[in-house]
């Protein structure tokens, strides 16, 4: 063994309020539509890089489990890139865990990617800057362009890189995460959003409409307006679901307990309890809200029959991440 230089980051999953659903270039990974999402401090990745020039090729392990195939070809096409850019030919292991279930719909792409992307550029001593970062780690997955930020964050269609639009303590409301069943989704994101894009008859409209959602949510983060956020958030989810089902073959992540959650959050805000939902592509809802309305919400949703589990989220930072003294590794 030959190290070279190691490096970790922390990095929070992101959910978008109004979602990004369908690429205007597939080569580049450019989205089609706005969207604007919420770092969350609930679900994290923790990615460590060990750069070792007796390799012959990149290792990777998410949660101990050894990745192979189109996965570690994603891992290293993005390594490749900063190879490039700092003149290496050293290879890399890649060890990631998360805090929450992986390839779900709960975003561990999204936070998986920027990991990668902040801790290879501490190892490789690339010196991107975030802005660059944000691009590089669109590429793999455009969600992760949002989890190098912090707070409330904005990814325009056709940008290459996501920026901040508000800081977390600016409106710091709290999602719940509503898990509906246990195990991965039988149809990825990057499947799913192509399918739609080429056979749906929904996905113009969608793609029409979505950018009045997001300058109404982003409206909404500014003058702290939960019940207009909310109700932008609601009908982006709806109108990127619509889109998919009118998809050859449909696209349907729904289960029975997504539909009774959805309903019990209806029934708590009839109640006069201000709680909005989402999902995004996975069967799993989520729910944001006003910290003060949590606890009650939160036993309401673990008593709607085939929940599975709720994690609580606030509003999460940015990247942190440091090189790893190579006597540590
Ligand atoms: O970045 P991807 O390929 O994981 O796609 C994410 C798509 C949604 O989660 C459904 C919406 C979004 O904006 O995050």
């Amino acid at each position: 063994m030959a190290r070279v230089a190691a490096a970790q980051s922390t990095v929070c999953a992101n959910i978008a309020l109004c979602k990004y659903w369908g690429k205007a270039d597939t080569v580049n990974n450019l989205p089609a539509v706005p969207s604007l999402s919420i770092t969350l401090d609930g679900l994290v990745t923790n990615t460590r890089i060990v750069l070792d020039d007796a390799l012959e090729q990149d290792q990777a392990r998410l949660s101990g489990e050894t990745v192979t195939g189109k996965p570690l070809l994603r891992i290293s096409t993005m390594l490749d890139r900063f190879r490039q850019r700092t003149g290496s030919n050293v290879y890399a292991v890649v060890e990631s865990e998360n805090s929450f279930p992986t390839a779900a719909g709960l975003a561990s792409s999204a936070s998986g990617f920027a990991a990668l992307a902040t801790a290879a550029n501490e190892a490789f001593g690339a010196s991107l800057n975030q802005g660059e970062l944000s691009a590089w780690a669109r590429r793999a997955s455009a969600s992760a362009a949002r989890s190098l930020f912090g707070g409330y964050v904005e990814l325009l269609a056709g940008s290459e890189s996501a920026s901040q639009v508000a800081e977390a303590a600016h409106f710091p409301l709290r999602l719940l995460v509503v898990v509906t069943r246990r195990g991965a989704k039988d149809t990825g994101s990057t499947e799913a959003m192509e399918r739609t894009r080429l056979t749906s008859p929904y996905y113009g409209p969608w793609v029409e409409h979505a950018p009045k959602l997001f300058e109404q949510g982003k409206r909404a983060v500014h003058e702290r307006d939960l019940a207009a956020l909310g109700a932008a958030m609601e009908q982006s989810t709806l109108l990127m679901h619509a889109s998919m089902f009118g998809a050859v073959p449909p696209v349907i992540y729904f289960e029975p307990a997504t539909l009774s959650v959805i309903a019990r959050v209806r029934e708590l805000r009839a109640s006069g309890i201000p709680a909005y939902f989402t999902m995004d592509a996975g069967p799993h809802v989520k729910v944001l809200l006003e910290p003060g309305s949590e606890a009650v919400v939160h036993q309401a949703l673990l008593d709607v029959p085939g929940v599975v589990e709720v994690r609580a989220c606030g509003l999460g930072p940015g990247p942190r991440t440091q090189t790893i003294p190579l006597a540590e590794t």
